[in-house]
């Protein structure tokens, strides 16, 4: 990791957080004459090299949406594929991972996650559980739907058990029952493959977050195209509902 720091890019004014759907790796896929998950398997180059890139600036925390609640509807052999590639590549990655201090952490419903691949991800929880660097999340069986149902019903149960009464809800209140509890907002959202939507993707957390998407499909997503979100990113004014002069 010893690539040099881009230097039309701003240091000082990098993204803590950046969130990434990764979308499009079908229709790259089926414009090659190729079935979807030859699409998926090379999607996992394009996340190597974006977990390389983001670790290279010191980014502290990028999250990766892999699959989401309403994927499970998808054809039973793209979802077994999927869950395979899951396993094998976070086998495969555990030591780079390790090498670069890079931590694992997921977030999602992970009840519904096949046995075999629970089981691997726990493991690479605890391997790199210690590790400093970035922190790589993944978002699996994960929606942003999901996960407010969950800590409301969480918040619901504090009440009900008298802990909490309703005039202590809070936005802290809130924000300390989602799964992203301990991570700052992401900064910067990248959706790829020219869809300009959210899908359930973290949804209180992407309040102000800066939206960037690209007509690249993820698995021909690479550094430089990280780069050139970033400068994007660089340029825009966030102002937090204020008005220029006040920043
Ligand atoms: C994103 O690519 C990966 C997952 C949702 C698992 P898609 O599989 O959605 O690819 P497209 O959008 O159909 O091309
Ligand atoms: C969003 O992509 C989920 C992931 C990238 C994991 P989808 O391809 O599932 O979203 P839609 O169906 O186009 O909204
Ligand atoms: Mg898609």
């Amino acid at each position: 990791m010893s690539a040099p720091f881009p230097a039309f890019l701003d240091k000082d004014r990098l993204p803590r957080h950046i969130a990434i759907i990764m979308d499009g790796n079908g229709r790259w896929a089926k414009d090659k004459g190729e079935d979807r998950l030859f699409g998926h398997f090379h999607g996992v180059e394009s996340v190597r090299d974006i977990v390389e890139g983001c670790a290279e600036l010191r980014i502290e925390y990028l999250t990766l949406y892999a699959f989401s609640t309403e994927n499970w509807d998808r054809p039973a052999e793209e979802v077994s594929g999927l869950m395979q590639l899951l396993v094998t590549t976070i086998r495969k990655e555990v030591p780079t991972l390790n090498k670069n201090n890079i931590r694992l952490r997921v977030i999602g419903d992970l009840s519904m996650l096949p046995e075999f691949a629970r089981i691997e991800l726990q493991e690479a929880l605890e391997m790199t559980a210690s590790n400093t660097g970035l922190n790589l999340v993944m978002a699996l069986s994960y929606s942003g739907r999901w996960e407010l149902v969950e800590a409301v019903r969480r918040i619901a149960r504090s009440v009900e058990e008298g802990d909490l009464s309703s005039s202590q809800i809070s936005e802290q209140t809130l924000e300390e029952h989602l799964s992203t509890h301990s991570f700052p907002d992401p900064e910067l959202m990248i959706r790829t493959s020219g869809e300009y939507r959210i899908s359930n993707f973290l949804l209180y957390q992407l309040a102000y977050a800066e939206l960037y998407f690209t007509e690249v499909c993820w698995p021909d997503f690479r550094k430089q195209n990280l780069y050139d979100a970033l400068l994007d990113y660089q340029q825009r004014e966030r102002r937090f509902g204020k008005i220029s002069e006040q920043l």
